[in-house]
Order: C-alpha cells, then sequence, then structure tokens
C-alpha cells in the first residue's frame, strides 16, 4: 500500500494508473476509520480497478469552537484497516501543504447545502465542498463513494460534481449501524457509557418513523412530532422530513424522503437518518 503526503505525489500515480487503463475508485474520510468507512473502502476496492482513501482531518470544517484539536486520530489502525479491505493507496496531507498561510480560494455550493446541517453549521459545507475539491484534483478518481451517514453532504457534493461539471461520478452507499442500531460515527469514542446508551433513542425514534412511513403515514408534521417526543433525552439540534434530491423540507410525503436529526448527547453532536421511498402508485 502507498502512502502519498503532497498533491504532486498523488496525482502522479494516478495518472499513471489512469494510463495502464485502470479505473480509480476513491474513499475520502477524515480518518478514524470503523466500519462504516470500511463498507466504502470495500466497494471501491472491489468496484474499481485501484483504490485511494484519503485521511485529512480537515481544519476548514471545523469551526473555531468545534472538536478539531481532540478530533480522534487513529492513524495505526486506519492503516490496517485500509490494508486489510484491500486499500492500494493513502492520500494522507498536511494541513500546512493543504492550506497555504494566504490560502484563499472556496467553493460554495447554494441550494442543497442550506438547510439541516448547513443551517447549524454555516462553515461546514464551505470547508466540505472546498477539501473535497482539492482532493478530487490530487486523486483524479472515476469513482467516488460517499455514505449515506452524511445524506446531506452527499447531496452537495453530487451538485457541485453536476454544476461544476467535474469528472469524477459519486456514488452513494447505505449507512452502516451496530447491532443495536446506532449509526457508526468516528465521533461515537467520545460517548460515555451512559450518554451511549442514550444516544440509542435517536435510531430507535427514526426506526419508529419509518413503520409510521410504511404504515401509511404521509404527514410530515406528524412523523417529525413521534421523532422529537422520542429524542427528548437528547438535546435536539434539528428533526427535519426532507425530499431526498433537493434537500428541502415537505409537508406530505410524496417521493423519496430523508427523516434527518442532528442531537447533542453530552458534548457530542450525532446525526442519524432514515431514507424511505414510498411505492409508486400503481397506475
Ligand atoms: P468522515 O466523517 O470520516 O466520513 C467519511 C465517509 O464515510 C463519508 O462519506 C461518510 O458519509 C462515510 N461514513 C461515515 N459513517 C458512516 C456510516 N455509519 N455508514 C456509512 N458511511 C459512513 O465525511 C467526512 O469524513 C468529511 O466531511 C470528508 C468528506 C472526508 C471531507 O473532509
Amino acid at each position: 500500500m502507498k502512502i502519498f503526503r503532497t498533491a504532486r505525489e498523488m496525482r502522479a500515480w494516478s495518472r499513471a494508473q489512469r494510463a495502464a487503463g485502470k479505473s480509480i475508485g476513491f474513499v475520502p474520510t477524515m480518518g478514524a476509520l470503523h466500519e462504516g468507512h470500511a463498507s466504502l473502502m470495500r466497494a471501491a476496492s472491489e468496484r474499481d480497478d485501484v483504490s485511494v482513501i484519503s485521511i485529512f482531518v480537515n481544519p476548514a470544517q471545523f469551526a473555531p469552537n468545534e472538536d478539531l484539536d481532540q478530533y480522534p486520530r487513529t492513524w495505526a489502525a486506519d492503516l490496517a484497516l485500509a490494508e486489510r479491505t484491500g486499500i492500494d493507496a493513502i492520500y494522507a496531507p498536511t494541513a500546512s501543504g493543504m492550506y497555504a498561510r494566504d490560502y484563499s480560494t472556496f467553493v460554495l455550493v447554494g441550494g442543497v447545502s442550506e438547510g439541516l446541517c448547513g443551517a447549524s453549521r454555516p462553515h461546514f459545507f464551505r470547508g466540505v465542498a472546498t477539501v473535497v475539491t482539492k482532493l478530487f484534483n490530487a486523486v483524479e478518481p472515476d469513482h467516488a463513494y460517499f455514505g449515506l451517514k452524511d445524506a446531506q453532504q452527499c447531496a452537495v457534493i453530487q451538485r457541485m460534481v453536476r454544476d461544476l461539471d467535474m469528472g469524477t461520478e459519486i456514488v452513494p452507499m447505505p449507512l452502516i449501524r451496530e447491532e443495536d442500531g446506532l449509526a457508526l460515527s468516528s465521533r461515537n469514542k467520545y460517548l460515555s457509557p451512559e450518554e451511549r446508551k442514550r444516544a440509542l433513542c435517536i435510531s430507535r425514534s427514526l426506526f419508529e418513523a419509518r413503520a409510521m412511513l410504511e404504515a401509511g403515514e404521509r404527514d410530515a408534521a406528524v412523523i417529525k412530532e413521534a421523532v422529537r417526543d422520542g429524542m427528548s433525552p437528547t438535546d435536539i439540534d434539528y428533526v427535519e422530513v426532507v425530499d431526498a434530491a433537493s434537500m428541502r423540507p415537505v409537508d406530505e410525503i410524496r417521493g423519496p424522503v430523508f427523516v434527518a436529526v442532528a442531537a447533542n448527547v453530552g458534548v457530542t453532536r450525532l446525526i442519524d437518518n432514515i431514507l424511505f421511498e414510498p411505492e409508486s402508485p400503481k397506475s
């Protein structure tokens, strides 16, 4: 497995792979890898000829009061997992290599980035879109795999790629959970045993929402109220039912939607969602 620290080295390797006729699959990450990341890494190594992950805790997507310094860094375990999942190369640039002191270029994606996490973390999607652009410029991937754990992030990247005519195809991948329902996240490491138990009300509330939707409930207000009730042991940031393509809130569920939530458990911010696709009415 190769490890590259600069965009120049990364790009030289990718171009050599492309010249040899190989497709390149890419999984951008911030490290502290878990089974959610591993599902993306396996998909990239199985579906593409060669596969690359990036490990970079991106300062541009953290606000000054957020957890940049505490964000878990588990380099040795990350390397071992990358080996096990068949990854060919790791791109792990340094913060100073990525952002020059007078760095001044950012990518702003409108529309899909505005509600949900974009409303509570105004800096966030600008940082994500900018770093993903830079990572794509270094790796030049054919396919990039993104988890629906971060459904809005995936929509923002799809919109950016479409709007800017980028040559990478975005592959959305299912959200992976622990056996008891908790959505896998690098930030779960922050939870005390008591908080982890409390956090389970988040997925439980979403599963209840899914059961209501499957039973035919189509009023978003009713769904949101049930989810809010179920999540009351947490400090709720948002509970929304949004159109799966535009990420705009809907009142009535007619097409694919995400029921998307964010909440603080202690000082840890967790996000989760379910995707619901109503069967199209029989003609
Ligand atoms: P990170 O949180 O490390 O996540 C990297 C990728 O793993 C994202 O596509 C995310 O959706 C996916 N992922 C995380 N948990 C998952 C789960 N439980 N199931 C399925 N996929 C999961 O997202 C980021 O990093 C950053 O914002 C990044 C895109 C790398 C830009 O810095």
